[in-house]
């Protein structure tokens, strides 16, 4: 076995994705949110896995991520982590788990980190949170942080349009990333901005950068395992590239199914016992 064989084949740590940033490598990132699709995806050689919060989107119907709790994210977490050998798995902090209490945020980070065996956090946000975060990576568990669109205040934005477009809003999300880098966040996720400041961004940054509807100049790039599918036929954003149709793939074996009960075809006699 070649070098860069085994290379490929050794767990995807904070340090190797710093690595891959200053080779230039770009880093690939997807959700998931159970042990079969994670099994999958890390079998495919995915570098990071999200178990996102889009988990209360995607898995639990509901409209926005607010309603996630830490103890759902726990589950989605503890499964994911059942499946994965190589990548790097980053579980999302749900709404209200860490927003100005350092102390609180705290112990459910811990117990996050305890319930699921999930390698590192994800957490929104930027100066509001950064006494938080800074008490999380002080305990020795390493944060990936959260900038631009974060759905975790939709309530406060009203849309998910994309965000600091104008000046004042994307000096605040350079302050932030800054101060993210320096309370000691390994990576950061940028959602929907304006492609030129992602590209200064992590230009600016020693840091990665994981771009979601952020244009071609981050480190890396992140999606909805879901929407890259196909299997949500409602949502298509700009960015969204589809990688398959499942939603078509899936009505039609179900469909097969239904009529080859019916019609008595299934099960056969090399079906039967
Ligand atoms: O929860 C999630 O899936 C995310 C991605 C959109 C980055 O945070």
């Amino acid at each position: 076995m070649s070098a860069a064989t085994e290379d490929n084949k050794r767990k995807v740590t904070t340090h190797r994705l710093r690595e891959m940033k200053e080779r230039g490598e770009k880093i690939s990132m997807l959700t998931a949110y159970d042990y079969s699709m994670a099994s999958l995806i890390d079998e495919a050689g995915m570098d990071v896995i999200l178990v996102g919060d889009s988990a209360s989107n995607v898995m639990a119907g509901n409209i926005t991520t607010l309603p996630m709790t830490l103890d759902q994210m726990i589950y989605h977490g503890t499964s994911v982590m059942k499946a994965v050998k190589r990548a790097l798995v980053v579980v999302d902090m749900p709404f209200g788990s860490c927003s100005g209490n350092p102390e609180k945020s705290l112990d459910a980070a811990i117990r996050m980190m305890k319930e699921t065996g999930a390698d590192t956090l994800k957490i929104e946000g930027g100066e509001e949170v950064i006494q938080d975060i800074k008490k999380i990576i002080n305990a020795g568990i390493p944060v990936m942080g959260h900038l631009g669109l974060m759905p975790q205040s939709i309530n406060k934005y009203g849309t998910y349009t994309v965000r600091a477009k104008e000046e004042k809003e994307a000096e605040k999300l350079l302050r932030d990333a800054l101060l993210l880098q320096e309370a000691g966040c390994y990576a950061i996720v940028l959602e929907k901005i304006p492609s030129s400041l992602a590209g200064e961004l992590t230009q600016q940054l020693s840091i990665p950068t994981i771009g979601i509807g952020a244009g071609p100049d981050t480190d890396g790039q992140v999606l909805v395992m879901h929407d890259m599918l196909g299997i949500n036929k409602g949502f298509s954003p700009k960015f969204l590239r589809r990688y398959a149709d499942l939603h078509g793939v899936i009505t039609q074996a179900v469909r097969n199914y239904i009529s080859d009960v019916k019609s008595n075809d299934f099960p056969s006699e090399k079906e039967s016992y």
